[in-house]
């Protein structure tokens, strides 16, 4: 291959090695079995020369890494997420590194993940399964984890299938369930703090699947104690992989490792995108002499024909 790829961690199925084999590349996959690799590690990985890095989530794309990677001749980097949190896009800019990400195919995989922990918030399932193996059950009883909240009153009207609301206090007020799906940035860090977890719904169910820094997680676990009607589902945490103290400790919480995407499906569309993004970025891109303006943003599949 007379381009190098590396990605930082080995990644489902085969095709995204074939599309970038095909194109002339050498990928070489990090083998370290530890989970999150630091920025020595990358730079390490990087070496003298790379054209094209795949990264995670869990690594910090900042300053240091694009430097060495336009060092070594790297043009373009992908993250394998469609969340680009931990990636600092103007040093890309500033160094010529082109950046990708992955949404689309991880769509609905998320709202399934958000629809069942809201489900199994309001049903109470991960209490009730931890009831049977603790080998509680000695029988059927009228008021045995009776689920808290109700999501359709039954009052025979047609269901509302969505409305546009004026606000964000006004979805808060009346949401039996609220889903937070933003990008993390300096707008929605803490998003949901005190102020307005006070102005939920005693019984409302918040679910995360964004960023764990979306959420106040201190004044959540406070939160949790003072309402123990108020449920949440989270799939994120605020110093990711670790729960803020006394979480663990919620009945009310659900709590799941960041498996939103997780399907094959879209595990593997996820990576095909990372690769096609390293290819539409780093050769594409070179073929036809692009500059880079100094104002360039996220890339994503399909937005990145130059
Ligand atoms: C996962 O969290 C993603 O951003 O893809
Ligand atoms: C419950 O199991 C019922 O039959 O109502």
């Amino acid at each position: 291959g007379k381009y190098r790829v590396v990605s930082t961690k080995s990644m489902p199925g085969t095709r995204w090695i074939n599309l970038l084999v095909q194109q002339d590349c050498r990928v070489e996959i990090c083998t370290e079995k530890k989970t999150i690799l630091s920025v020595e590690d990358i730079i390490a990985l990087i070496g003298n020369k790379c054209d094209g890095v795949i990264g995670q989530l869990t690594e910090d794309w900042g300053e240091t890494l694009f430097s060495a990677l336009s060092k070594a001749g790297g043009k373009a980097f992908s993250n394998m997420a469609v969340g680009y949190n931990n990636v600092d896009v103007e040093a890309a800019t500033k160094y010529g590194v082109a950046v990708g990400n992955t949404p689309g195919v991880l769509t609905e995989t998320t709202a399934e993940l958000a629809a069942s922990l809201s489900l199994a918030a309001s049903r109470r399932i991960v209490e009730a399964d931890g009831f049977m193996r603790a080998g509680l059950y000695d029988g059927w009883l009228p008021h045995l984890l009776k689920a808290y909240g109700q999501f359709l009153k039954a009052s025979g009207e047609q269901p509302v299938t969505w409305k546009r609301a004026s606000s964000m206090d006004e979805v808060l007020q009346v949401a039996d369930v609220i889903s937070l799906h933003p990008i993390l940035d300096k707008t929605t860090y803490h998003l949901i703090n005190k102020e307005r977890l006070s102005k939920m719904k005693k019984e409302a169910i918040l679910i995360n699947c964004s960023r764990g820094p979306v959420v106040d997680e201190e004044a959540l676990v406070e939160h949790l104690k003072q309402n123990p009607m108020f449920r949440v589902g989270l799939d994120v945490f605020e110093d990711e992989p670790y729960m803020k103290p006394g979480l663990a400790d919620m009945k009310n919480a659900i709590v799941v490792p960041h498996i939103a995407s997780a399907s094959k499906w879209t595990r593997e569309g996820m990576v095909t995108l990372a690769a096609l993004n390293v290819l539409d970025c780093q050769f594409r891109s070179s073929k036809k002499g692009r500059q880079f303006s100094g104002v360039t943003t996220m890339y994503s599949f399909g937005l990145c024909t130059l």
